[in-house]
């Protein structure tokens, strides 16, 4: 398959193409938990035809059989893995190898390169190449810098592709995402890297696309005229479990609103794209993120509310505080929520404003989004409290879409009630969804970037954050409100909407 032709649009017809997949990171907890599981789900549907390799890398010293031990054995404990089915699990586990090595290390790259070449012709894999980076951020540009040295970033043989997918955190703010641009597209042309936000994977983010734009009836709706405002939560229930010390270096911010909410936002607010490509789609969601008002300081303190979860219960369980989470220091003013408003200045979106929160330790885990649609302009009726349309998209758990009007309560009397229609994904559709990853590794290993992030839009969505970054860090004394574990943040959120006259909708 050419680079540039595939189309997340096209049905994908029988498997991928033969390839090698180098997974750096291997030993790792997102290697065992997501990657490897999803790479386990394309076997089992067939996304990924016989001729294949899994090759892990990393510093961990561990032979291919030790290997498959250990990834055998996650499967039955941290693994995100769906149902197995034993002879295709067997098959699958006799296709991993591993290398061990160090990432800074250039003699492990000659290494690697060697053992690419003996799997590609054992394998007949026509030199087709997939690294994934699914290790701290810290070591990318060794590895990037590595592979271009050992000549491993260009096509390996002729026709044959080389594609590399990178995790986030792209970055850590503006100037350190460009200089890891700058990083890797000295060694690899950006049609050869996908960037992953694990979101843009999911059915019911890609759904959101397909409601717009797929459907006649909401997209005339889906503008100033009609709509109030918007709400996107992505709220969690988890602390920061065993991840305080990266946690400590990341927050909310960057964590998931950098990401993921951003993400969504853009597609919410996004234009009909000339067709659904990676190009096409691309340049829309980048003019949404060039679309949001930048923040000055003014808006920082006005419209951007921090968080950090304090003592509390979830349900009836007792849990801990952020500063007593392990690797956490005591003094912590790290930011385990964040809400806050953004404006759209273009045509569509000009004075609705969209908030935007997200958190650990909440009340619940939801992703979701909300479209308060304004009220009827004129109500003829006694009862005049009639509420506004709503439109709420589940991304997750409780996948599905709601939205809610006004209907005449039976009797005599003109009473109205609101009432809900209720689309659920799991009634319609059954239980057999496909993990995120299992999507995204499946478009790239087509060579279909639509749902990666472009190098132009991971540094639009930094430079957009990187003000309340810099009020932040330079507001070294000022308090960070607490809010306890299982509430829905701390007051200020909720005071962020009623100066607006608006309230949260908490599901
Ligand atoms: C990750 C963040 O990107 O997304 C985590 O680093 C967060 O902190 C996770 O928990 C949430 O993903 P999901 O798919 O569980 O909503």
């Amino acid at each position: 398959m050419a680079e540039e032709t595939a189309r997340r649009g096209s049905i994908y017809a029988g498997a991928a193409e033969p390839c090698a997949i180098i997974l750096f990171g291997a030993s790792g907890d997102l290697a065992k938990r997501k990657v490897i599981p999803a790479m386990y789900d394309l076997v089992q549907h067939n996304s990924l035809g016989e001729r294949y390799a899994i090759l892990g890398f990393a510093r961990t010293p561990m032979t291919d059989d030790s290997f498959r031990s250990t990834i055998a054995e996650a499967a039955t404990t941290i693994s995100e893995v769906g149902p197995i089915e034993p002879a295709k699990w067997d098959a699958f586990a006799s296709n991993l190898y591993y290398s061990p090595g160090d990432y800074a290390d250039p003699e492990s790259y000659t290494k690697l390169a060697k053992r690419l070449a003996e799997l590609d012709a054992e394998k007949k894999l026509n030199g087709n190449r997939l690294f994934y980076l699914s290790t701290p951020p810290e070591v990318y540009q060794d590895i990037v810098e590595n592979l271009g040295k050992a000549g491993l970033a260009k096509p390996s043989a002729p026709g044959s592709w080389t594609r590399i997918i990178i995790e986030k955190p792209f970055g850590r703010d503006l100037a350190s995402a460009k200089e890891l641009n700058k990083i890797v597209l000295n060694v690899f042309e950006e049609k050869q890297v996908y960037r992953i936000d694990h979101y843009l994977g999911k059915d019911t983010v890609q759904n959101l696309l397909v409601l717009r734009f797929g459907n006649g009836i909401f997209e005339p709706l889906w503008n100033r005229n009609y709509v109030d405002h918007v709400q996107i939560t992505a709220s969690e229930t988890l602390g920061v479990e065993r991840r305080g010390g990266f946690y400590e270096t990341a927050g909310a911010l960057r964590d998931m609103i950098q990401s993921h909410v951003l993400q969504l936002t853009s597609l919410v607010a996004v234009e009909p794209p000339a067709s659904f490509d990676a190009n096409a789609v691309r340049n829309e969601k980048l003019k949404v993120l060039q679309s949001i008002r930048p923040f000055n300081l003014e808006m920082v303190a006005q419209s951007v509310i921090r968080g950090q979860y304090s003592p509390g219960k979830l349900g009836d369980k007792a849990v801990e505080g952020y500063r007593d989470e392990p690797h956490v220091s005591p003094g912590s003013r790290t930011e385990t929520f964040v809400s806050m408003r953004v404006l759209i200045d273009n045509w569509r979106w000009a004075g609705v404003p969209f908030y935007l929160r997200t958190g650990k330790r909440l009340a619940k885990r939801t992703t979701e989004i909300m479209i308060q649609f304004k009220r009827a302009p004129h109500i003829v009726f006694r009862e005049k409290d009639v509420q506004a349309n709503r439109l709420v998209l589940n991304i997750q758990p409780a996948e599905g879409i709601c939205i809610s009007f006004g209907a005449k309560k039976p009797g005599t009397e003109m009473n109205i009630g609101n009432v809900a229609m209720d689309f659920n994904y799991i009634k319609a559709f059954g239980n057999g969804s496909r993990s995120a990853y299992a999507t995204l590794l499946n478009d790239c290993l087509r060579g279909d970037a639509t749902l990666f992030d472009r190098g132009d839009s991971v540094e639009a969505a930094w430079s957009l954050i990187e003000p309340i970054l810099d009020v932040w860090s330079a507001a070294k004394t000022a308090t960070v409100p607490e809010y306890p574990s299982g509430s829905w943040g701390p007051k200020e959120s909720d005071q962020l909407l009623e100066r607006d006259g608006r309230q949260w909708y908490n599901p």
